[in-house]
């Protein structure tokens, strides 16, 4: 994919640095464009070095080229990182006086800009106007992160992690270059990820082996498509894209309530957490110590609410949509579909996404293939690659039952 680098001049500068590694190791060809005041903070032979391309900032370097409409043209996805208050503003007005200004008018994919400035500037009337004017235009204007700032002060205005800005930008556009689409505008849509954590004693617990990389890859594929996202995390340790709000839970009672919290204003909610079918029957206060006679233990173990099954049945809004997914392993009582239907059946979901485990299927890998089935088991289509396109091929399904 070809992708131009936006960088104005801010402290945060020296960030895109990294982000610019990130995305030229994922394989991109990427064009750095930075603005004159930004080589106050980070040279040209940076971006040079680390791009493999030559890096100017103005309109009349490399006139017989036209490098604006060049750039601007042949660009599938562009991100500036950082985004001054000073380029919102230019931006926002349509001005063309400096290279990146007016490659940001020629731009025909996805434009993603990452704000970093202090609190002040952020909040001013002015910048607000400006980013509510370049969001109506369809650019993806990120929240700054929370934090310190340059100086003694903190609040909103640092830059996002760069992983979690070449996450939520990748995710913009399809391995051809094609803009996703933007068919989730307006939508809350709710995905539980991870697995399931089941105390036995301060120290130990039930779990599985869930890595939480599906549930990620529908919460970008989601916010992608411009959903407004939260994140029901069962103990995941992998980035998520900047804008998907996270809510970290541990067992399956945490997951409930966070689902069901968040749920209730929810248009979609997805279950692709892996949530523990049972769990102890009491959870020691102190370590549980083997007995001096090397005697065994015997663990009570007790059924955990279905919390599929409770959101399908008994539904948190009637113009809900509830996605369950189902990991099955064949067996001598059916296939790895038999028993997906059955589990359609039995949880009043509208859609089930039946994939199979085992021998290294599934867990923890970045590929999957899957089934997607309706409420009556019936197959309604077919997906297998990347659990990024898995992801997308459940949003398609998704859209098609939405209220209008
Ligand atoms: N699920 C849930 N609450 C549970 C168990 C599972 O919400 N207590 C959800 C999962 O998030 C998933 C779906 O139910 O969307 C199916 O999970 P799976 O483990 O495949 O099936 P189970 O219902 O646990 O049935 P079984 O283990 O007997 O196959």
């Amino acid at each position: 994919m070809r992708i131009v680098l936006g960088v104005c001049g801010g402290v945060a500068a020296y960030k895109s640095a990294l982000l610019l590694r990130l995305l030229t190791e994922a394989g991109h060809d990427v064009r750095v464009v930075p603005t004159r005041a930004s080589s106050e903070f980070v040279g040209r032979a940076t971006w040079e070095a680390l791009s493999g391309h030559p890096v100017t900032a103005d309109v009349f370097d490399d006139v017989p080229e036209v490098a604006h409409v060049r750039i601007g043209q042949s660009a599938d996805l562009m991100i500036v990182a950082p985004a001054t208050a000073d380029l919102l503003a230019r931006a926002a007005a349509g001005r063309a006086d400096d290279l990146l200004a007016a490659s940001l008018l020629m731009a025909h994919g996805p434009v993603v800009m990452a704000p970093a400035m202090h609190t002040e500037m952020w909040r001013h009337p002015a910048t607000v106007a400006n980013v509510a004017t370049l969001r109506a235009r369809g650019v993806h204007v990120l929240d700054p992160a929370v934090g310190r700032l340059t100086g003694p002060d903190s609040g909103p205005g640092r830059l996002p992690d760069p992983e979690q800005i070449a996450a939520y930008a990748l995710a913009l556009v399809d391995a051809d270059g094609r803009a996703r689409p933007q068919d989730l505008v307006g939508r809350r849509v709710v995905v539980s990820a991870g697995g399931t954590r089941e105390a036995l004693d301060p120290v130990r617990y039930l779990g599985n082996h869930s890595s939480g990389r599906q549930g990620i890859a529908l919460a970008t594929a989601a916010a992608a498509r411009g959903a407004q996202v939260t994140l029901v995390a069962a103990n995941v340790d992998l980035p998520v894209p900047t804008g998907v709000e996270v809510v970290p839970v541990g067992s399956g009672a945490q997951l409930r309530e966070a689902v069901r919290a968040a749920g209730a204003t929810a248009d979609v909610v997805v279950m692709a957490a892996a949530v523990a079918d049972f769990r102890p029957a009491a959870s020691a206060t102190a370590k549980i110590k083997k007995s001096a006679d090397g005697a065994g233990l015997t663990l009570e173990l007790v059924p955990t609410t279905d919390i599929l099954a409770e959101l399908g049945h008994d539904r948190l809004r009637a113009d809900q949509v509830v996605v369950g997914f189902a990991a099955e392993t064949g067996d001598a009582h059916g296939s790895v579909l038999d028993h997906g239907r059955a589990k359609a059946l039995h949880k009043g979901a509208d859609l089930l996404v039946v994939n199979a485990v085992g021998d290294g299927v599934g867990f923890g890998t970045p590929d999957n293939a899957v089934t997607v089935l309706d409420g009556a088991g019936e197959p309604v289509l077919a997906a297998e690659g990347s659990k990024e396109s898995v992801a997308h091929a459940v949003w398609d399904a998704v859209v098609l039952r939405l209220r209008p």
